[in-house]
């Protein structure tokens, strides 16, 4: 029988009691007990190598935690995963993300069709495109050359795209920018505006589902814009659209030849290597899209194909509920050491909080156990002299997963950075007790400079930040949240909690335009809302 609430297992009872006996076992003891832990805990797969020995690891944990994910059934899962089935239930639908970036002829059906099909002619489509833009083949409706793109999402819609483009700078094509917008605060647009010539931009509107507010209200702003400039005819040639909804972009104005499809079985947060990941292709060309592709698919095999003691998104899980659940922490941080990965802790964020950041279990069932941490981060060397300080002393822990790219432009800077990474991840793991602080150290100030140690990281190091181990370390991130939404019976792939707070904004949206707000308000949002109404009224329009 297939067990819903993880608690309920011998597995789980057998961590909660392997957990009260590894109460005073250090990770200090445990390398000084093992001179080979870091052998023994670390894995290298497709350009990763993940070192878990800075982990609360004993050699009964993995063994325990390996019983949880049997008893969880993640390979059943799994299988039910890459077979299509519709694993998101609260929807109805299959998550087939691994699909889009096989190059095989496996088949992938839905609901008896082979999507797979449908994936290589929709990539066909919009890689040609991109390669048009590129070479000045495809240019605006005056004939000019683009050399600006805007792609105009949020969510899924965007943090995957603007990370892979900000992670690839140095893969990118010369001549031609590509700015990201997602916010409805209307100064982001109007500032990517400010440095556009309308004859040589390209809009891209991404949305799965076409009705996000805040990316129609600045495609329809964008609209406007381009239409002011160029007329209406313009839409044909500087807007594209990346949708489930092609009629609806299409009602927009976007030309049927310029929506690029995807799919209600690719979740947004799991979308980067579909048609979302246009602008990756426009920035960076279609050869560097497929290398992402590739990356991605040596995980996903590895994922699908690895005994499970090896296979390192089930290990990363295992180890999230390992400490979220039993070590009882509250929070990730994740700190890429390489400035062009600052903007993954971002991704990673929706993409952890989104999917597993639930209360309910997927039987509908309260859960009794913490789910997705909170999820924060950003470039290693900046946070170690902002909120570093927190997480080597305040007894709120806070586990770390670095991310350190070995290559670099600059190797003289880059020992400075990547020793820095590692120097963290060591005095996370040891500590500084107080005895071991120099003689000649003011007493007072002796317990100030003691940090408590024991605490845990994971490291993971790409051997060089390319288009392939950047595909590989997004869906070791996409597996690995899979794997522990699994363990805690979630459903990670639906995202209902934020709907109720659109319906109020609309809500609020009209009480707007009736120009008061509606008497049945709490008296907070109704003052709130009032003290907007007042400064609105005085602003001039
Ligand atoms: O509101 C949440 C959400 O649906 C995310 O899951 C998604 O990534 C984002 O909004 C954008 O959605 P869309 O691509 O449909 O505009």
């Amino acid at each position: 029988m297939i067990c819903s609430d993880p608690t309920t297992t011998e597995a789980w009872g057998a961590l909660t009691r392997h957990r009260a006996g590894m109460a005073g076992v250090t990770l200090r003891s445990l390398f000084e007990q093992d001179p080979g832990r870091f052998d023994d805990l670390s894995w290298s797969v497709a350009g990763l190598t993940i070192d878990l020995s800075k982990q609360r690891l004993s050699d009964e944990t993995l063994p325990l935690l390996l019983d949880l994910a049997k008893v969880m059934d993640i390979e059943g899962h799994r299988a039910a995963l890459y077979a299509g089935e519709k694993v998101n239930v609260t929807e109805d639908r299959a998550a087939l993300h691994v699909a889009l970036r096989d190059p095989t002829d496996r088949a992938y059906p839905v609901d008896g069709d082979d999507v797979s099909v449908q994936i290589k002619s929709a990539r066909g489509q919009m890689l040609g495109f991109a390669e048009q833009v590129i070479s000045g083949q495809r240019t605006g409706c005056n004939g000019q050359r683009f050399d600006r793109v805007i792609n105009i999402g949020i969510g899924g819609s965007d943090l995957g795209p603007r990370s892979a483009v900000t992670a690839l700078a140095d893969h990118t094509v010369p001549n031609l920018t590509v700015d990201f917008v997602a916010t409805v605060d209307s100064t982001a647009l109007q500032d990517a505006l400010a440095t556009a010539t309308a004859e040589r931009t390209l809009f891209v509107v991404a949305s799965k589902s076409f009705t996000t507010r805040e990316t129609m209200t600045n495609a329809g702003y964008a609209r406007q814009w381009l239409v002011d400039a160029l007329g209406e005819s313009a839409m044909a040639d500087h807007f594209v659209a990346v949708t489930a909804a092609s009629g609806v972009a299409e009602a927009f104005g976007v030309s049927a030849d310029a929506v690029f499809p995807m799919w209600d079985w690719v979740g947004g947060r799991y979308s980067v290597c579909s048609a979302i990941g246009f602008s990756v292709a426009l920035a960076c060309g279609p050869d560097v899209f497929e290398r992402i592709l590739s990356g991605a698919h040596a995980m996903d095999r590895h994922f699908e194909t690895a005994p499970l003691d090896q296979n390192l998104p089930v290990l990363m899980g295992l180890i999230s509920i390992w400490n979220q659940d039993f070590w009882r922490t509250a929070a990730l941080a994740v700190l890429p050491y390489d400035h062009r990965l600052r903007l993954l802790p971002d991704h990673f964020q929706q993409l952890m909080m989104e999917s597993n950041g639930k209360g309910v279990r997927a039987d509908g069932e309260d859960v009794s156990f913490r789910t997705a941490p909170i999820v924060f981060g950003g470039s290693g060397a900046e946070s170690q002299h902002s909120f570093m300080q927190q997480i080597h002393q305040s007894p709120t822990v806070v586990p770390v997963e670095f991310i350190v790219a070995l290559d670099g432009r600059d190797e003289v800077d880059r020992d400075i950075l990547i020793v820095n990474a590692f120097a963290q991840s060591e005095a996370l793991m040891r500590g500084l007790p107080a005895d071991e602080i120099a003689e000649g150290s003011d007493k007072n100030i002796i317990a100030h400079k003691a940090c408590p140690g024991n605490r845990q990281s994971t490291t993971i190091l790409l051997e060089s930040l390319t288009p392939e181990t950047f595909g590989a370390l997004i869906a070791l991130y996409e597996h690995r949240t899979f794997v522990e939404g699994t363990l805690w019976g979630l459903n990670p792939f639906d995202q209902w909690g934020v709907e109720f707070g659109k319906v109020l904004a609309s809500s609020l949206l009209a009480d707007l335009a009736a120009g008061n707000a509606d008497a049945g308000l709490d008296s907070s949002t109704k003052g709130l809302l009032n003290a907007y109404l007042a400064t609105r009224s005085e602003r001039p329009l």
